[in-house]
C-alpha cells in the first residue's frame, strides 16, 4: 500500500521510546526490550509498533495454527516496514472451558483493553478463530480504537467417517441422538467426533467460529477472502502474510475501527449472517461489537434487514457441505457478490483494504453453484432469525434456517394453524437438573411437549450456557422423535440443528418471567406474528411472583462475580454495561 509514501508521522509508541520531555522514562522503557535482541535504534526509529493478539495456544486449540501463522504475520510486518510485537490474549476454547466459555469473551475483551491501551502498541492484528475469540478481540478494537485488522486462522479441513461428510459440533448432535436410539456405540460416537476434527482450525461447519470470522470480514475488518481459507491450506499463510503487511499500511494511515464499524458494516452483517445459515450466537455477538463501536442495533433491525434474507450457502448444519468446499467456492465475498447484485448490501462503506466493500467484492461470483446458490434459486427464503416476544419475555430469536421437514411437519403444519402450535411445557433449572431428569418417565414428556430451560442466561449459569438445544427423552429418539420444541434464556451450539427459541430475554435470574412458567402450564408459539406466550392470565403470572425464584448456582470464581455484577442481557449483547462509557481510549493517552 501507501505506507512508504506516507508525510512522516509520530505513533502513539514513540510516546514511550521517543520522549524528550521524559528522558527518564524512556530509558526505562526502552532498556528491557533489549534483552531478546532488539535495539534502541529500532525502537527509535518512528516505524510503527504492531501487536500481535496471538489467541492460540495448548488450551486453545482451535486457534492454535495462529502460533505458526504468526511467523508469517511477523514477516509480513517487517517488509513493509513495522515492529512487531506478540503478546497473548486470555484464551477461549469452546468445546472445553467450564462452566461456560462465555465468561471468557468479557474477560479477555477487558484483557486486550488494558494491553492496548497501556503498551506501546500502535496498531495491532486480531488473531481469531474459535467463537468468541472474534467479538472479544473486535469489541476491545472499537474500544481502544488504533487501527487493527483480523486474521482468521481458518477451519478445519473437512471430516469424513464411512465415506460420509461428518462436520465438527453437528456430529456430536447427531452422534447423540444415535447413541440414545441404540444406532451405535459408546467407541463409534468417539470415533465420528474425532473424525470431524481432523486437522488444525477452527469449527469447520457454520458454527459460530465459521459464522463469526465470516462476520468480521462483512464489517470489513479483515483482507478480502479472509475468513473462509481452512488453516492448513498454503493461502492461510499468504493471507497472514499479507494481512501484517496491510496492518503497518493502515498505521500510517491512521484507519481506525471507528471509520469502519458503522452502522451500514452491522446491518450487512446481519444480512449476511442470514444468507450463509450463521449461527445463532451471532446475534449477542454483533450486538456487543456494535454498542462497543457506538452503535444501536434494535431487535426490529433482525426483522427488517434479516428474516427476508434467503439462505444462500450450503454448509452444515443448515446445508450439506463443510469449509473447504465454502473457501473453494469462493467463500465470504462470493456470498456478498450475490447480495451486492440485488442491492442487499451498503457496500459504499470503508474496510481496512482502504477501498469499499463494493470494490472489495469485484469479481467475486461463486464458480460453485450448488454450495453458494444463485440468489434467485435459494436452499431456503426467509432463512434470517425470527424476533419473538410475549408474556414470557420480550426478546427471543428462533434460527428459521434449520427448521427440517419433519418439525414443519409435525408443528407448523396444522390446518387453519399453519406457522403455530400450542404445547405443554416441561421446565428445567439449568442444564444439570436437565440432564439428571429428562429420561424419567414421571415427566410424562410426548411428543406435544416443550422443554424449556432457565437459569442458563448471563447472570443464572453464569455466562449464558449453551443447552437450549435440549434433546428428547431416549425413549421418544427411539420412537423417531429427534427433536421437541424448546425454549431458553441461555444459548445453543452454533452446529446445532435445533430450532429452538433462545436467548430469551430478560432471562430468569434477572427477573424475567421465565421464572413464573411451571411444568404443565401451556405454551402458544405463532411464528406468523412472533409471539410466544405462556396461557395464564395476567393476574395469574403475577400472583406467582411472591413464590421464591428458581435456583442458580453460586460464584465458584472471583470473575463469576465481577462478570454477574456486571453484564447486562443477550437481547443487548451480554457486555460488561460500565464499560461503555469508555471509547477511543487509545487516543488518551495513559500516565507515566
Ligand atoms: Fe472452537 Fe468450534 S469449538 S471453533
Ligand atoms: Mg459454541
Amino acid at each position: 500500500m501507501t505506507q512508504q509514501n506516507s508525510k512522516p508521522k509520530r505513533f502513539r509508541s514513540q510516546d514511550w521510546f521517543d520522549n524528550e520531555e521524559r528522558i527518564d522514562m524512556t530509558a526505562l522503557y526502552l532498556e528491557r526490550f533489549m534483552n531478546y535482541g532488539i535495539t534502541p535504534e529500532e525502537l527509535r526509529s518512528g516505524k510503527p509498533i504492531i501487536g500481535i493478539a496471538q489467541s492460540g495456544s495448548d488450551i486453545s486449540p482451535c486457534n492454535r495454527i495462529h502460533l505458526d501463522l504468526a511467523k508469517r504475520v511477523r514477516d509480513g510486518i517487517r517488509d513493509a516496514g513495522g515492529i512487531p510485537m506478540e503478546f497473548p490474549l486470555h484464551p477461549i476454547f469452546e468445546n472445553c472451558r467450564r462452566p461456560t466459555a462465555a465468561l471468557d469473551r468479557n474477560l479477555a475483551y477487558l484483557g486486550l483493553v488494558e494491553i492496548l491501551h497501556g503498551y506501546p502498541i500502535d496498531a495491532v492484528v486480531l488473531t481469531t478463530g474459535c467463537d468468541k475469540t472474534t467479538p472479544a478481540q473486535l469489541m476491545a478494537a472499537a474500544t481502544v480504537d488504533i487501527p487493527a485488522i483480523v486474521l482468521s486462522g481458518g477451519p478445519m479441513l473437512d471430516g469424513w467417517f464411512e465415506g460420509e461428510l461428518v462436520g465438527s459440533g453437528a456430529a456430536i448432535w447427531k452422534g447423540r441422538r444415535r447413541l440414545a436410539a441404540g444406532e451405535i456405540d459408546e467407541k463409534k460416537f468417539i470415533d465420528i467426533a474425532t473424525a470431524s476434527a481432523p486437522s488444525a482450525g477452527h469449527c469447520n461447519t457454520m458454527g459460530t467460529a465459521s459464522t463469526m470470522n465470516a462476520i468480521a470480514e462483512a464489517l470489513g475488518m479483515s483482507l478480502t477472502g479472509c475468513s473462509a481459507i481452512p488453516a492448513p491450506y498454503r493461502e492461510r499463510g499468504q493471507m497472514a502474510y499479507e494481512t501484517g503487511k496491510r496492518i503497518v499500511g493502515m498505521a500510517f494511515e491512521d484507519l481506525r475501527p471507528s471509520q469502519i464499524l458503522s452502522r451500514d458494516a452491522f446491518i450487512d452483517a446481519i444480512v449476511v449472517n442470514a444468507a450463509i445459515g450463521g449461527s445463532s450466537n451471532a446475534q449477542p455477538h454483533i450486538v456487543a461489537m456494535a454498542r462497543h463501536a457506538g452503535v444501536e442495533i434494535k431487535p426490529e433491525d433482525w426483522m427488517e434487514y434479516g428474516y427476508d434474507v434467503p439462505l444462500l450457502l450450503n454448509m452444515q448444519p443448515a446445508g450439506k457441505y463443510l469449509g473447504e468446499r465454502y473457501h473453494r467456492a469462493g467463500g465470504t465475498p462470493a456470498i456478498m457478490w450475490e447480495l451486492e447484485q440485488k442491492g442487499l448490501l451498503r457496500s459504499k462503506r470503508l474496510t481496512v483494504t482502504g477501498k469499499t466493500m463494493a470494490e472489495n467484492l469485484v469479481g467475486r461470483e461463486s464458480i460453485d453453484r450448488e454450495m453458494i446458490t444463485p440468489f434467485d434459486q435459494p436452499l431456503k427464503q426467509k432463512a434470517g432469525f425470527m424476533v419473538l416476544k410475549g408474556n414470557l419475555f420480550d426478546f427471543a430469536i428462533m434460527k428459521t434456517s434449520v427448521i427440517s421437514d419433519a418439525f414443519r411437519q409435525r408443528y407448523l403444519s396444522t390446518p387453519g394453524s399453519e406457522n403455530a402450535f400450542e404445547c405443554k411445557v416441561v421446565v428445567f433449572d439449568g442444564s444439570d437438573d436437565y440432564h439428571h431428569r429428562i429420561n424419567d418417565p414421571a415427566l410424562g414428556i410426548d411428543e406435544n411437549t416443550m422443554l424449556v430451560i432457565r437459569g442458563s442466561g448471563p447472570v443464572g449459569w453464569p455466562g449464558s450456557a449453551e443447552v437450549v438445544n435440549m434433546q428428547p427423552p431416549d425413549a421418544l429418539i427411539k420412537k423417531g422423535i429427534n427433536a421437541l420444541p424448546t425454549l431458553g434464556d441461555g444459548r445453543q451450539s452454533g452446529t446445532s440443528d435445533s430450532p429452538s427459541i433462545l436467548n430469551a430475554s430478560p432471562e430468569s435470574a434477572a427477573g424475567g418471567n421465565l421464572a413464573l412458567l411451571r411444568t404443565g402450564d401451556r405454551v402458544r408459539v405463532d411464528l406468523n406474528t412472533g409471539s410466544c406466550n405462556v396461557l395464564i392470565t395476567d393476574e395469574e403470572l403475577e400472583a406467582r411472583r411472591k413464590d421464591a425464584p428458581p435456583p442458580i448456582p453460586g460464584n465458584q470464581t472471583p470473575w463469576q462475580q465481577i462478570y454477574r455484577a456486571t453484564v447486562g442481557q443477550l437481547h443487548t449483547g451480554a457486555v460488561m454495561e460500565m464499560a461503555l462509557q469508555y471509547r477511543d481510549v487509545g487516543h488518551d493517552m495513559p500516565r507515566h
